[in-house]
């Protein structure tokens, strides 16, 4: 049920972190893999784990946040593979600061990659998947966009926005057999996450019941789930997987 043999994924911001893991696992259930990310040659380390595993990986440098980017990297998979059967909207950015300092710039960032990127990356890959009446497309959002926090205004919106476009997308799409759903990760354990204040780290953990950061492949996990044939009856949910801290 979790296979995924002969399915194409296209997977955004999969040079490390979350798209790294998503990327593999993934790989590891069948899929061929086209990873994106803003230079193609950091994609290197990730195309090299999904070959190890037998799967095809190709390497694409894609800026989400621009449209001329995503269409040709769209069309360039499409061309490479023949088709897009999952899409991962992983790529996403933090640019954190309280209200009362945010900046213009800070705010037009953080949108125009968690959210219009998403936008973008949808509308250029569902064309295929309605012709073809079949596919997935998987947004990963954040708790924070559920339950907003202090500093993150700007990733607080665009998550809470990738929610809600998700839903929209369901709906739009379901009549030609594509499933869209979000994925609501808490605190994971990457990059991201590593640069936050210790003591912040240490006042997050204390809101998690199950009282571990998750790792990235806990969300990999429920990204496959969402992805295969396990969730056909699943469209337009939120999926957190954040070891209980949101409810
Ligand atoms: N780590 C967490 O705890 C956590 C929690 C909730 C949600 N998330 C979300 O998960 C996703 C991945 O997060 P991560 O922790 O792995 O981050 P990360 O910073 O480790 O990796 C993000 C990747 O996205 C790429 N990227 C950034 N801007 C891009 C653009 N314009 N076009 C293409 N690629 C771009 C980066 O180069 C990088 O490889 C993000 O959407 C993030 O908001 C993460």
């Amino acid at each position: 049920m979790f296979e995924l043999n002969g399915k194409t994924a296209m997977v955004t911001g999969a040079a490390r972190g979350l798209g790294q893991a998503i990327a593999v696992k993934l790989a590891q259930a069948g899929a061929d893999v086209a990873l994106c990310d803003l230079d193609a040659a950091w994609l290197a380390e990730t195309a090299g784990k999904v070959r190890a595993l037998g799967r095809r990986a190709e390497c694409y440098g894609v800026n989400v946040a621009k449209g001329d980017s995503v269409a040709e990297g769209v069309k360039a998979i499409e061309k490479d593979f023949g088709k897009i059967d999952i899409l991962v909207n992983n790529a996403g950015i933090t640019k954190d600061g309280l209200l009362m300092r945010m900046g213009e710039e800070d705010w037009d960032a953080v949108l125009d990659v968690n959210l219009k990127g998403t936008f973008l990356c949808t509308k250029a890959a569902m064309r295929g998947m309605m012709k073809q009446r079949s596919g997935t497309i998987v947004n990963i959002a954040s708790v924070i966009g559920l339950m907003g926090n202090a500093g993150q205004a700007n990733y607080a919106a665009s998550k809470g926005g990738v929610i809600s476009f998700s839903k929209t997308v369901a709906k739009e799409l379901a009549s030609r057999n594509v499933r869209c759903n979000a994925v609501a990760p808490g605190f994971i354990r990457t990059a991201m996450t590593d640069a936050l204040a210790p003591e912040v780290q240490a006042k997050m953990k204390e809101l998690i019941p199950l009282a571990r950061f998750g790792e990235p492949e806990d969300v990999a996990n429920v990204v496959l789930f969402l992805a295969s044939d396990a969730s056909a009856y699943v469209t337009g949910q939120v999926l957190s997987t954040c070891g209980g801290m949101v409810m």
